[in-house]
């Protein structure tokens, strides 16, 4: 998991993993679909066998084989007709479930990755939305190995037919090499042409845009630069076209060539069948008609094997590290989560850099959060506040130190159980666009309907005016573009997220980073005071208060920091002040400045 730099994992087990994922998804459709493919390809490459057998047949009298060339002629037709119809309803059926079934598995596997860097990580959000957009076509990658088999069966079976009248004639298949390879190599040159010519047909769009439409239409006519436009515009697509142009005529080239090359073996294979070899008529039939469609079977691989490898391997790598990823995070996690907190948590010497940056956030920080105590975080914007708070949610692990739950390292806790002893609530909540009942609710999944609970939530973040002021109360669906649903004030949404933060019942640890920013300074106050007699086991709601939680509190308001037991201030990613609010002040350092200043502004 920390291998951030690491490379996707290789191609052909990568891709063997996602077949195999296919099949455990849809076992029976995918061998269904894989054996018509295969069928599907036998009539079409036995069609010169027919003829052979027909045309040795007519002229010797030889019933048995005129019987067996109209028999197979005559289940040629209905062969194909049947196994193409079926085919094409089986395999869609295969493709919308096997589908369902990737999405799936990819949407779980994400929503399972314990830490949030590969969400705020460039290259592997790239990576992941690359994968959420081939998961759609992830099917039509089973349905293009399935027909490259199908193709590589009709080459073989028909190489086999061709070596059947003499070996020599699998030299045919030489011949067609220069048509695979310009089918494999002029259309990636083509793209890079037009690649390089994108930002001269842009520009040559945008001349036409301003020369034809309303907006500039008065500048144009006032400067009178209209002629001018329209000469620019016609240079800057002669320039962007040019080259397209001649690497198309290069590719035709090629292709004439390449195509000669294999009439010449075409046309020296018919030749040597009935001059050399003195064949049968059927013989120089059959390596007509084989012939003729070598180079087509194996264009036909070629370009299916391109496919593939853009897509296909691709996607299935993606998928794979995905897979990998998942399964990596929590290796370590040997220990389990306590009960309660007896001894508190520790920093020991943290520092940490984002993964793929430099700059330390953190930088060696060292604290004893006590069981029972409210810690409040203060610090400047960018102090590193939030990073704190991500590395005690064990979103992130530290780049060095450690951070000790009752003295085990939180590395060692498995992060889904730990994070459900976590309560909380974040600056940057997210709006859940439900029924305001599961908004608060998803905040303890198992009681997400539980309504008891959501109302107990709701007033321990002092959201009830909220609810009260909703057309149907629990029940409003919120989100207007939502049947029914109805929006709420930025304030409010934030109030929900926070009683969905108060869902849980006996967190071992509470996070309050900057939930109530979008609230008044009173209301703000008031609500803190209650988390801290809850963490304080002193209020009726929070009877359970000897679990020993912790309360995080993260705020710029230094009224409201002041009841907390102890203040710890970050300056410049280095923690230069704890303790309490008597302590501090009496110190006469950072905080009691900032202090000072917020006291003043409110006086
Ligand atoms: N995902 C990230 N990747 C890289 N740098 C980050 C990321 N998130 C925050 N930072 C940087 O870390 C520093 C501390 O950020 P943060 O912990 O959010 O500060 P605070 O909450 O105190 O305002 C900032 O300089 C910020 O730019
Ligand atoms: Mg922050």
């Amino acid at each position: 998991m920390r291998s951030s730099r690491d490379d996707l994992p290789p191609a052909l087990p990568a891709m063997w993993r996602a077949l195999k994922r296919g099949y455990e998804a849809e076992p029976g459709f995918l061998a269904v679909s894989f054996g018509l493919s295969l069928l599907a390809a036998l009539p079409d490459a036995l069609f010169a066998l027919w003829l052979k057998l027909l045309a040795d047949g007519v002229p010797a009298h030889d019933r048995r084989l005129v019987m067996a060339s109209a028999v197979g002629l005559g289940v040629t037709a209905p062969a194909t007709w049947f196994l193409r119809v079926m085919s094409v309803r089986i395999q869609r059926q295969f493709r919308e479930r096997v589908t369902i079934a990737l999405e799936s598995h990819v949407a779980r596997l994400q929503a399972s990755v314990a830490t949030i860097e590969h969400h705020e990580r460039p290259e592997y959000l790239n990576r992941l939305a690359m994968l959420r957009d081939q998961v759609f076509v992830l099917d039509h990658m089973y349905m293009s190995l399935f027909s490259t088999c199908g193709w590589i069966l009709r080459l073989g079976v028909t190489v086999a037919l061709l070596m059947a009248i003499h070996p020599a004639l699998a030299l045919l298949a030489v011949f067609a090499i220069p048509t695979v390879f310009t089918a494999a190599w002029r259309p990636g040159v083509e793209r890079a042409v037009q690649e390089r010519s994108a930002p001269a047909n842009r520009l040559a769009r945008h001349l036409f845009v301003t020369a034809t439409t309303a907006p500039p239409g008065k500048e144009v006519r006032v400067t009178g630069i209209g002629d001018r436009l329209v000469a620019r515009r016609r240079a800057a697509w002669e320039r962007g076209y040019a080259p397209v142009a001649a690497a198309r005529r290069t590719t035709a080239v090629w292709q004439a060539l390449a195509w000669s090359v294999f009439g010449v073996g075409f046309l020296g294979s018919v030749a040597f069948t009935a001059l050399v070899l003195q064949a049968t008529p059927g013989a120089v039939l059959l390596v007509l008609a084989a012939g003729s469609r070598l180079s087509a079977y194996i264009g036909a691989t070629v370009g299916e094997i391109g496919f593939l490898r853009g897509i296909w391997l691709e996607g299935s790598r993606r998928l794979a590290w995905l897979e990998d990823y998942v399964a990596a995070q929590d290796e370590h996690a040997d220990a389990t989560v306590p009960h309660r907190l007896l001894e508190g948590i520790r920093f020991e010497r943290v520092s940490f850099a984002y993964p793929g940056t430099e700059r330390r956030v953190l930088e060696d920080v060292s604290l004893h959060l006590k069981p029972g105590s409210v810690v409040a975080i203060v610090g400047e914007n960018g102090a590193g506040k939030t990073t704190l708070v991500k590395l005690l949610c064990r979103l992130y692990r530290p780049t060095s130190g450690r951070i000790l739950v009752d003295g085990v390292d939180l590395t060692r806790l498995p992060a889904e159980t730990w994070r459900s002893r976590l309560a909380g609530a974040f600056q940057d909540f997210f709006r859940f666009e439900f029924r305001a009942r599961q908004t608060v609710g998803v905040g303890d999944l198992p009681r997400l309907d539980d309504e008891p609970a959501v109302v107990v939530a709701v007033a321990r973040a002092g959201a009830d005016d909220v609810v009260a002021r909703l057309a149907a109360g629990l029940e409003t669906q919120l989100g207007p573009t939502w049947p029914e649903g109805v929006e709420v004030s930025f304030g409010q949404w934030q109030k929900l997220a926070l009683a969905r933060g108060f869902m849980r019942d006996c967190p071992l640890l509470l996070v309050l980073d900057e939930p109530t920013a979008a609230l008044d300074a009173e209301t703000e106050h008031a609500l803190f005071e209650r988390y801290a007699a809850a963490a304080r086991g002193k209020s009726k709601g929070a009877a359970r208060g000897t679990d020993g939680r912790i309360t995080i509190l993260v705020s710029h308001r230094f009224s409201t920091v002041r009841m907390a037991d102890l203040i710890v201030v970050l300056d410049g990613s280095r923690v230069v002040e704890v303790g309490a609010h008597e302590e501090l002040m009496a110190q006469g350092g950072h905080y009691a400045e900032l202090y000072g200043i917020q006291a003043a502004a409110y006086r």
